[in-house]
C-alpha cells in the first residue's frame, strides 16, 4: 500500500505561507522554520504550489525554468535543504508540475518567437497564422494572442503562460527529464497542474479537456515514477467530471476531488457525493480525496457562512455577505467529516487556523491576472492567498519582521486567529485539527451508513462512529457510545451544524 492511500496532505502556498529573508513574501526559509509546526499538526505530507524560476504573471504558474527555483523564494540547495529536512521529520514532499504551459520568458518560448513561423522551435507551442478557435482564456479574453510577425499563439491561461505542444515528442521528453530531476532529489510526488488539459483537439469546442492522448502521457509519466524503489506519486488537477479515467493503475494515483470540495452545506447532496465517490474510486481501484480548500477557491469558512454555500468561480458573490460564526461552526463539522472518511485528506494552508476568504483587498494590491484580465470585473483569488497569522497582535502577525509589510494586508481582525494564540485553546480550530489528525489513524475500514435522520450524515468505520448534524434541530446521540472528539460541547444531543467522533457501544 502506498504511503498517498491514507495521508493528510498540507497545501503549502509558499508566497504565504512564511516569510523568512524578510521581504515581504514567503519563502524556503520560512517554510524550513515552520517545518516543527505542521509536523506537531500531525500532517504526513506538504504540497509545495511551485517555487520554480517565473516572472510571476500568475504566481508562479507561469514557469521560465521547471529545474530551478525563483530567488523570490531561494535557491535550489535550499529547496534540496527543505526536502530533507521535512523527510527527517516524516513528512513527504509533493511539488506542483505546471505542463500545460510554461512562461513566455521561458526560453523555448523566448526562442519559438525568435525562429519564426514553421521553424521547428514553433512547434514546441500553438502557433497558428490565425486564431484557429473561438477558444476563450480561462482567466477572461481570447485564448489567441498574435506575436509582432503575425501569427497567434495558444493560452488557455494568461497570455504570459502559452500552451505547450504535447503533440512534440520534445516536450515530453524534457518533463521527464524534470519529473526525475525533482525525483532524484528526493521530492516524493508532484501535484499536476490542469492535468487534463495537455492534449488538444483544435476543431473540437472544448478540445483540450481529458482528451484520449493525455492517458498515454500519464502512463510514460507513471513509468518514470514507478522507476523508482519507493514509488513516487501524483495526483492530479482534474475537474472533469470523468475523472476516473485517469485512475487507471498505470496512470494517476489520485485526483482531487473538487465535487466534495464545491457542495453545498446540505446533508442528502454531501451523502450522495461521498456516496460516489467511494464507489467510483472503489470500482478502480484508488483511493478517495477529501478537499475542502486551496488557492484557487473561496475559503471555506466564509464559503459555509453564506447563505449558498456551493463553491461558484462567479464574481458576482464577491463580498456577499457571510455570517463566520456559523461559517466556523460548519468548517469545524466538515474538518471531522473529511478527516475520518477513507483515502486522502488535502489541508489547505490556514484552513487549521479557520481562516476566511479576506474580501477587502485595496484592487490596487491585487495581484490576480483574473482581474485585469476580466477587465476589473473578477477580483479573483488573492482573498484566499493572504498571508498567514502566526503571533502577535498586529499585522504582519510574525509572517514577516514586524517593520515590513506582506505582499498582501492581513485583516486586524485576525489577531484572534493566529497559530500561537489557538495553539492554547482547547476550543480554537487549530487544536480541533490537532487531535483529529492524532486520532485520524486510528480509523480503518469500509464506511457503512448508518439510519438516522436524513439530516445526519452518520456511518461507521470499525472502531469510530462519525455523526455531522446539517439539520436545525438537535439529534440525540446513539446510547451508549463514548465520546472521542467533537466540535462542539455535547453531551446526550448533537447540535446543529456540529459532528462528532464516537466509539460505539460495547
Ligand atoms: C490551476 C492552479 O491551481 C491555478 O492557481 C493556476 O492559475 C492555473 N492552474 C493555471 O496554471
Amino acid at each position: 500500500m502506498s504511503w498517498i492511500e491514507n495521508a493528510v496532505i498540507y497545501q503549502i502556498y509558499p508566497r504565504s505561507f512564511a516569510d523568512g529573508g524578510g521581504d515581504g513574501v514567503g519563502d524556503i526559509s520560512g517554510i524550513r522554520a515552520r517545518l516543527p509546526y505542521l509536523r506537531d499538526l500531525g500532517v504526513d505530507a506538504i504540497w509545495l504550489s511551485p517555487w520554480y524560476t517565473s516572472p510571476m504573471a500568475d504566481a508562479g504558474y507561469d514557469v521560465a525554468d521547471y529545474r530551478d527555483i525563483d530567488p523570490l523564494f531561494g535557491t535550489l540547495q535550499e529547496g534540496t535543504a527543505l526536502i530533507d529536512e521535512a523527510h527527517a521529520l516524516g513528512l513527504k514532499v509533493i511539488l506542483d508540475i505546471v505542463p500545460n504551459h510554461c512562461s513566455d520568458q521561458h526560453p523555448r518560448f523566448q526562442a519559438a518567437l525568435k525562429a519564426g513561423p514553421g521553424s521547428p522551435e514553433r512547434d514546441f507551442f500553438w502557433f497558428r497564422d490565425e486564431p484557429a478557435n473561438d477558444w476563450t482564456s480561462l482567466f477572461g479574453g481570447p485564448a489567441w494572442t498574435p506575436v509582432p510577425d503575425g501569427q497567434f499563439y495558444l493560452h488557455l491561461f494568461a497570455p504570459e503562460q502559452p500552451d505547450w505542444n504535447w503533440g512534440n515528442p520534445l516536450v515530453r521528453k524534457d518533463f521527464e527529464q524534470t519529473l526525475r530531476f525533482w525525483f532524484d532529489r528526493g521530492v516524493d510526488g508532484f501535484r499536476i497542474d490542469v492535468a487534463e488539459a495537455l492534449v488538444k483537439v483544435l476543431d473540437t469546442p472544448g478540445g483540450y479537456r481529458n482528451q484520449e492522448g493525455v492517458h498515454e502521457i500519464y502512463r510514460s509519466w507513471r513509468n518514470v515514477a514507478d522507476s523508482y524503489p519507493d514509488k513516487r506519486v501524483f495526483v492530479g488537477e482534474v475537474w472533469d467530471p470523468d475523472f476516473t479515467r485517469f485512475l487507471r493503475h498505470d496512470e494517476l494515483h489520485t485526483v482531487f476531488n473538487f465535487a466534495f470540495l464545491s457542495c453545498p452545506w446540505d446533508a442528502t447532496l454531501m451523502r450522495e457525493v461521498i456516496a460516489n465517490t467511494l464507489d467510483t474510486h472503489k470500482k478502480v481501484g484508488a483511493p478517495p480525496t477529501w478537499v475542502l480548500s486551496n488557492h484557487d477557491v473561496v475559503r471555506h469558512v466564509t464559503r459555509y457562512g453564506r447563505t449558498d454555500t456551493g463553491h461558484y468561480w462567479i464574481p458576482e458573490l464577491y463580498g456577499s455577505d457571510a455570517d463566520l460564526t456559523l461559517g466556523i461552526r460548519r468548517a469545524r463539522a466538515a474538518a471531522l467529516l473529511a478527516l475520518s472518511l477513507p483515502g486522502c485528506a488535502y489541508v489547505y494552508q490556514g484552513e487549521e487556523l479557520g481562516l476566511p476568504q479576506v474580501e477587502n483587498i485595496p484592487v490596487e494590491l491585487l495581484q490576480d491576472p483574473r482581474w485585469v484580465r476580466s477587465g476589473g470585473t473578477d477580483r479573483g483569488r488573492d482573498g484566499s492567498r493572504v498571508p498567514l497569522p502566526w503571533s502577535g497582535q498586529a499585522p504582519p502577525f510574525g509572517f514577516s519582521p514586524d517593520d515590513i509589510a506582506p505582499w498582501l494586508p492581513q485583516p486586524q481582525s485576525w489577531a484572534g486567529l493566529t497559530a500561537e494564540v489557538q495553539a492554547t485553546d482547547p476550543a480554537s480550530m487549530l487544536t480541533l485539527y490537532r487531535s483529529a489528525l492524532k486520532l485520524r489513524p486510528g480509523w480503518e475500514g469500509e464506511v457503512s451508513w448508518m439510519e438516522m435522520d436524513d439530516e445526519v450524515i452518520a456511518f461507521r468505520r470499525d472502531e469510530l462512529m462519525c455523526l455531522v448534524n446539517f439539520g436545525n434541530e438537535p439529534v440525540a446521540v446513539p446510547e451508549g457510545a463514548g465520546i472521542v472528539l467533537a466540535t462542539e460541547p455535547i453531551s446526550e444531543t448533537l447540535p446543529t451544524d456540529a459532528a462528532v467522533w464516537l466509539r460505539p457501544p460495547s
